[in-house]
């Protein structure tokens, strides 16, 4: 039984399930380069000519006289591709997807899932139109249907009403204020403000976010009036824009702390964290501090809403129990990559001013290089689904090098305060990061605090308060990548490597062998790395 679900949101995906298995989940935006893309209108490798029993499509908020347009547009696109199914199925609980995707990746039997994004589904209870849900509690199990233990919508006309587990408020959900206040710093991504800040520090001259109802999310009025005059010759320069990220990130997590204390106080510490506010890597691991039992979706944005639905679909019609993924290695399977890659002979480089030479090359030279400073992006079977590169769309540094930062910023031009992340060997993960009791963090959920006797020896993924966003790796997640890294730890005795996505600024991340090549056109890459074929495109 083969079961199809598409997001039709913000960050557009689609997955399959077959017989309770996720075989293959891709976001849109890899196959159009348009980054967080919610058109669909050209699809991906391993959809096209295909049969499925059932189709299931969903978005953040499908309302009635919506639903008629995306079935139009899922039919056409269906068609247009070459895809037959026997059932089509519109599903609409915006939250109760994104409490499908991490509930039944968790592992657990039974959980209460706590979603926090920036508006999903619009509720209607009693003929009360209580507006969108911005936070959801429910409580979850295989043998039940999800318990609703406590929604929060958002009310736009000051209304304060009540009715059951429903409350509809003018509030703002944690991941509304980073939205929001993103454009207020003239920020493109809310990452920009958890990142710096870690730079700032308690500033009395400005107000806290939340007013003291703040398990409803009201927004303080005077933060708000603060933070837009900042900019205004009255206060310009006085309250730097730091200690505003400082301010938005502690207040947020703040918040969701209190939520995850009332959940353990009443249902235990199975719990799952899914919804966009929760790719919040810092704020995670202050919940991971709470409670070392907790589950992060790695795929909570609405990008992860397929894997849920598909699996929700699966189980419900075809009766197949969701098998929890192993891996997020969950791209599409491409054909005639070797030979792609073989036709790219230097002469096809020269239009560029850059030239370039296809090398023979193997592990243990690409962590030698490594030592050497080069910057090596690495390309490698099935993309990873959901932001992170976990090893196959990756761009490898050496972390000891205290200007990797600069170094890689010359490929990804990021901003100067954002850090990157890191990869260690599963074996050495205590000796070098606190994880507060958990074993592992395979899909980098957590930025976590760097070992104090190890702070000097990784100082090109040190953030300035110590800490690192960190994948623990094990031989059977990616082989080649554990075997560099090992041969890396023997050269230096440092287990770790820098890990970011490979791609440029503001683009999504590489997909296919093509967009390997063209980046390789644009960027300053030193080389891209293909351990499968043991090759290298190497520029000279
Ligand atoms: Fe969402």
């Amino acid at each position: 039984m083969k079961v199809l679900a598409i997001n039709l949101s913000h960050n557009a995906s689609f997955s399959i399930v077959e017989n309770g298995k996720l075989v293959l989940s891709i976001e849109q935006e890899r196959v159009s380069k348009v980054k967080r893309d919610s058109q669909i209108h050209k699809l991906s490798e391993g959809l096209k000519n295909n049969h499925f029993d059932i189709v299931g499509y969903t978005s953040y908020n499908m309302f009635d006289d919506k639903v008629e347009s995306y079935t139009d547009l899922v039919k056409t696109c269906l068609k247009k591709e070459n895809i037959t199914y026997d059932k089509l199925i519109c599903y609409d609980k915006h939250h109760l997807t994104h409490c499908y995707s991490s509930f039944y990746n968790s592992g657990f039997e039974e959980a209460v899932c706590l979603i926090i994004d920036n508006g999903g589904t619009t509720y209607t209870v009693n003929d009360v139109n209580l507006g969108q849900e911005n936070i959801s509690i429910y409580k979850m199990s295989y043998t039940k249907e999800p318990e609703l233990l406590f929604k929060l919508c958002r009310d736009w006309w000051g209304r304060d009403i009540s009715i059951g587990k429903y409350h509809t408020y003018n509030m703002m959900s944690p991941a509304g204020v980073f939205e929001m206040y993103k454009d207020a710093l003239g920020f493109k991504e809310p990452g920009s403000i958890m990142g710096l800040s870690s730079y700032g520090k308690e500033n009395s001259e400005i107000p806290k976010i939340y007013d003291e109802r703040d398990m409803f999310c009201k927004l303080n009025t005077s933060f708000n009036d603060v933070i837009l005059r900042r900019k205004t010759s009255y206060s310009k320069g006085m309250v730097p824009d730091e200690d505003f990220c400082y301010r938005i990130q502690k207040d947020c997590t703040n918040v969701v702390k209190k939520y995850i204390k009332w959940i353990m106080n009443n249902y235990g510490n199975n719990i799952c964290l899914s919804g966009g506010y929760f790719q919040n890597s810092i704020a995670n691991y202050e919940f991971l501090k709470m409670n070392n039992n907790i589950f992060v979706d790695p795929v909570c944005h609405d990008g992860g809403t397929s894997i849920g639905l598909a699996q929700h679909l699966d189980y419900k019609y075809n009766n197949n129990k969701p098998e929890k993924y192993n891996s997020l290695y969950q791209g599409p399977i491409y054909m005639n990559q070797k030979e792609l890659l073989e036709m790219y002979k230097p002469l096809n480089f020269s239009h560029s001013k850059q030239k370039y030479k296809i090398v023979d090359m193997g592990n243990k030279e690409v962590a030698s290089l490594l030592k050497q400073n080069k910057c090596i992006g690495m390309y490698q079977g099935r993309s990873e689904m959901g932001p992170r590169a976990l090893g196959n769309r990756s761009i490898l540094f050496n972390p000891s090098n205290p200007n990797a930062k600069e170094k890689v910023n010359l490929v990804k031009n990021r901003e100067w305060f954002r850090p990157y992340a890191g990869t260690v060997l599963y074996e050495h993960t205590n000796d070098w990061f606190n994880l507060e009791g958990k074993n592992e963090t395979p899909y980098m959920s957590y930025v976590v605090g760097v070992k104090e006797n190890k702070i000097n020896l990784i100082p090109g993924i040190c953030h300035i308060d110590n800490s690192c966003r960190i994948q623990t790796l094990k031989k059977e997640q990616n082989n080649n990548f554990y075997e560099i890294i090992n041969e890396f730890y023997k050269l230096t005795g440092v287990p770790v490597l820098l890990n970011t996505s490979l791609n440029t600024a503001g683009m999504p991340l590489i997909e296919s062998i093509e967009d390997v090549l063209n980046m390789m056109l644009k960027s300053n890459i030193d080389m891209i790395y293909f351990p499968e074929y043991k090759k290298a495109i190497e520029s000279i």
